[in-house]
């Protein structure tokens, strides 16, 4: 009989049995208005063994397409991967009914999961290079510390070159199909770029250094199967690409200018600045943020040369959308940028020195003088905001010239 969460082969004796999330539009903050998927997977061999498992809502649909293939209590080890909640939240009841034999994770996995879970699952810490034999399949261990967790790591299937590579390789969308070779191309490079941006782009060094040991042993993968979105079962060397072009970022003319406005005065500079950006050579987007979300900036920035955020007084401080923008932005602390900060007031202005100090605690390099317009820009106003444009278009061109 046809189950009605089927489970979906991804190589031979190797099953997706995941769960697709179509509803999701915020993870922690991030807009997935993809959707996601959390996906889990099935290795048939005498230790039956799961690779991660789903958000905790999500658990019943997990279930049953194990059960597609074989009774759940059939499984004997589990691999966390990685402890977040969005793949290990129904550990405790996945758990419970398997009674698993070992949940294989690494020694900080085995932390994360007891202050999650308690004492009492049978976690058995695993190191880099461990090797687990299930019997014709072996699975090797590869740690990936801050990628993007502590504990976090990847799990090979050798002799398939299977990569399960949790939350790296990644993106958030929900699709009925499971391979990234049944999505548009122009899909897979904006989500995993969105994916990359939001979630790993702090640990960009630790992604290169992960890239360069995976090269340095010599090994290749068949199959890339991350923890969310579609697999990878052709073509891997496009994310693995990808993922070697936004670890080490390159010049570019692209600058961001983003902000958000009371009566229209910011907007009005932006616009001139984004002028000034275009007449210096340079390819402004402007991103106000009453229609841009934090993640859809976040991703843009990714491949930019610049940033200027421009911002209104209000009540002595940042306008709270550009506060949320700054806030978001010094976690991700986007690297090489050159940027500049502009904005109207009133009768004080308090806001542009904020978002110029947002700007260096986020390290961007501050190379024009801001901006500023009292209540509604005039002409010498809005001739600052061309200089400003200008001269941030000078120096991200420079830069661009030097490569
Ligand atoms: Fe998909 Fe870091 O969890």
């Amino acid at each position: 009989m046809t189950s009605n969460f089927p489970a979906v082969p991804i190589a031979p004796d190797v099953y997706w049995v995941g769960a697709i999330d179509w509803d999701i539009r915020d993870f922690h903050g991030y807009a997935t208005s993809r959707g996601t998927t959390y996906n889990a997977f099935l290795i048939i061999a005498d230790k039956i063994t799961l690779i991660d498992a789903v958000k905790k809502q999500f658990q019943a649909e997990l279930i049953q397409r194990i059960s597609a293939i074989i009774p759940p209590e059939k499984i004997d080890y589990i691999v966390s991967n990685h402890a977040e909640m969005d793949h290990s939240g129904c550990l405790r009841e996945v758990a419970d009914l398997v009674k698993p034999e070992k949940i294989f994770t690494s020694a900080k996995g085995i932390k994360a999961l007891q202050q999650h879970f308690g004492n009492d699952l049978p976690l058995t810490p695993v190191q880099d290079g461990d090797r687990v034999d299930l019997g014709g399949k072996t699975l090797l261990f590869m740690e990936t510390p801050m990628l993007h967790w502590p504990e976090s790591m990847f799990t090979l299937l050798e002799e398939q070159r299977l990569l399960f590579s949790q939350d790296a390789m990644g993106m958030h969308v929900a699709s009925a199909e499971r391979f990234a070779d049944e999505i548009p191309d122009y899909i897979l490079e904006y989500e995993a770029a969105k994916y990359y941006a939001n979630i790993l782009l702090p640990y960009s060094k630790l992604v290169r250094k992960q890239l360069d040991k995976i090269a340095g042993q010599g090994l290749a993968f068949d199959i890339i199967a991350p923890d969310h979105g579609p697999v990878w079962r052709r073509d891997v060397d496009r994310i693995l690409q990808w993922y070697h072009r936004w670890s080490d970022p390159q010049p570019s003319p692209r600058v961001i200018v983003t902000y958000d406005t009371m009566w229209g005065s910011t907007a009005t500079m932006a616009r001139a600045i984004a002028e000034g950006l275009k007449q210096g050579g340079a390819r402004p987007r402007v991103m106000p943020l009453g229609a841009c979300h934090r993640s859809d900036v976040a991703t843009e920035i990714l491949e930019a040369g610049g940033l200027v955020v421009g911002s209104p007084t209000l009540n002595g401080n940042l306008f709270p959308t550009v506060a949320d923008l700054m806030v978001y932005l010094r976690g991700l602390r986007p690297p090489h940028l050159v940027g500049a900060a502009f904005g109207s007031y009133g009768w004080a202005c308090k806001s542009v020195p904020q978002v110029e100090e947002f700007l260096r605690e986020t390290g961007v390099d501050i190379i024009s003088e801001a901006a500023k317009a009292v209540y509604v820009p005039d002409e010498a106003a809005l001739r600052e905001c061309n200089r400003l444009g200008r001269e941030v278009a000078a120096a991200v061109m420079s830069r661009c010239d030097q490569q």
